[in-house]
């Protein structure tokens, strides 16, 4: 089975969050499980061509691709991802993707993304590969399966390609004013109100997607079914309702050659369930980089995270000053709103011997602080998936997490578990969105990890947990195969 996956990053080459993540392990994991993978990716402006080995297309040339009105200049590279088989294409256009940051608030973004998506399409007419499944993930993606349904349509060759669209986080939504239908030339028969592509009086890519591939998943079971409320739909959900029998949930798996205590790069001290002397080693050289004292019976708490309302940050604003007068130390990495830098860096300074904050993007300290800390906290009003608390379980660093979506499905709460009778529990949850449950729940977890028995059996109970991709990538395959027969209903009936 041959596989597209389109997505805007992918790790090592791009990364601003979990998507990185996952567009760089997931094809990895189903060229290994058998399928053969091409990932196509943006080449943003911070490529490096010489180290990932990228080779520019010479007999391909220049593509020309009309957006705005506007015909613009493509070229293809490839390079393959490492330690594997799956060869990257990366879309190349200066004029869009040479800007400084990976996603911008510019005039133009729409066209980005728009360009994007008919790039990938005429890339895979140039390359002459007809994938049986285009993987396309979040909005970016989003108008692909409305091109190959409509402005491709006449491209017999790709008439056969499933499309499976796959949502990360319901709230970025590509949304962008009515001039975007003409931009991207989308039909008057998809953008009317109410229609397929019509939000608000907008054009939304990420509903586009919804609407106009032939099966639809997201990253963890608990959000598909979170996604189909008002609540947590965040205005879509009555679309996702009128195709709830096309939608599915799949928990992300982890590249355990990444993340993994044992042979992890990032990190001065490996260590493993057998032996575990390094991760203490591992929080005083990360106490001693952030100039806080080591005292063995105070916990250090880490917090790997965009700086953003999802992650649960206004009601970690409200408890902060009584979170303060828990006994525990804090290591925070993030950027985002700036209201909130602002009140890490204002609580920092208030307690320099507490809390330190590192504003910024930083991939080695966000390995040191999975293996330094004690415990991770993820407070997520809501939360697709989730990989910081996936990876804190395997590195033996307690996940305190607010339980919705994939944090309600991989972390389960020791105490709830230990009053049931088993002692299954991997971590600390609270259900109530606000400041007092979580200052509860972070104020349990301290209290625990004075007793060193219990806290060890938590520990052991998250790092004998398996998330790999295998698991994952078996129930990816069964999806591509019904979307193909979807797709073959669909073509018998046209
Ligand atoms: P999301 O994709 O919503 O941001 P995830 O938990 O799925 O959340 O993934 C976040 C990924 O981004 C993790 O790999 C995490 O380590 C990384 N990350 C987040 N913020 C930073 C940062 N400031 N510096 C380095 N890595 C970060
Ligand atoms: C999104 C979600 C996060 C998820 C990631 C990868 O960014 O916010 O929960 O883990 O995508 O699927």
């Amino acid at each position: 089975m041959k596989i597209a996956f389109v997505s805007s990053e992918a790790v090592p080459y791009s990364k601003t969050g979990g998507l990185a993540d996952v567009s760089g392990s997931l094809p990895k994991a189903l060229e290994k499980a058998g399928f053969e993978v091409k990932l196509f990716i943006p080449k943003y402006f911070n490529v490096d061509e010489a180290k990932y080995g990228l080779k520019y297309r010479w007999d391909i040339g220049e593509m020309p691709i009309r957006v705005a009105g506007h015909v613009r200049s493509v070229h293809l590279h490839q390079a393959m991802l490492p330690d594997s088989n799956v060869e990257v294409n990366f879309i190349d256009c200066p004029y869009y993707f040479f800007r400084g940051q990976i996603y911008t608030n510019d005039w133009d973004e729409d066209e980005r993304f728009i360009l994007f998506c008919k790039a990938v399409i005429e890339a895979l007419q140039r390359i002459d590969w007809s994938p049986d499944v285009i993987h396309c993930n979040d909005w970016q993606c989003g108008l692909l399966p409305l091109f190959l349904k409509d402005n491709y349509a006449w491209d017999k060759k790709l008439k056969t390609a499933a499309t499976l669209f796959t949502i990360h986080n319901i709230g970025y939504q590509g949304r962008f004013g009515s001039n975007t239908s003409f931009k991207a030339e989308i039909s008057g028969e998809h953008f009317y109100p109410g229609g397929p592509v019509e939000y608000h009086g907008d054009i939304s890519f990420m509903k586009a997607g919804i609407m106009f591939s032939d099966l639809i998943s997201t990253v963890s079971e608990t959000y598909a079914k979170e996604i189909l409320t008002p609540e947590y739909g965040a205005g879509l959900d009555v679309d996702l309702l009128s195709r709830k029998d096309d939608l599915y949930g799949i928990i992300n798996g982890v590249d355990y050659s990444q993340w993994d205590p044992e042979s992890d790069v990032f990190i001065p001290n490996n260590y493993s369930l057998e032996n575990m002397s390094g991760k203490l080693l591992n929080k005083k050289h990360l106490l001693k980089n952030l100039s806080l004292p080591f005292d063995e019976n105070v916990p250090l708490i880490g917090m790997v995270s965009r700086l953003v309302v999802q992650k649960g940050f206004d009601i970690f604003s409200e408890a902060a000053e009584e979170l303060m007068n828990i006994k525990a130390q804090w290591a925070v990495l993030g950027n985002g709103e700036e209201k909130y830098e602002n009140l890490f860096r204002s609580i920092s300074e208030k307690y320099p011997d507490k809390f330190s904050v590192y504003i910024g993007f930083n991939d080695e300290l966000s390995h040191l602080i999975e293996a330094g800390a004690d415990m991770l906290l993820m407070p997520s009003h809501y939360e697709p998936c989730g990989l910081n608390q996936i990876y804190s379980l395997r590195y033996g660093t307690v996940p305190i997490v607010r339980k919705t979506g994939g944090l309600a499905d991989t972390v389960q709460d020791w105490d709830e578990y230990k009053h049931a009778g088993k002692e299954t529990g991997n971590g600390f949850s609270f259900d109530d969105y606000s400041s007092y449950a979580l200052f509860k729940t972070v104020e349990r977890a301290v209290g625990t990890f004075q007793n060193k028995g219990f806290w060890k059996k938590i520990q052991l109970n998250g790092m004998v947990k398996d998330y790999s991709w295998e698991s994952s990538a078996i129930k990816y395959l069964l999806l591509y195969q019904l979307a193909i027969n979807k797709r073959k209903q669909f073509n018998g009936r046209a």
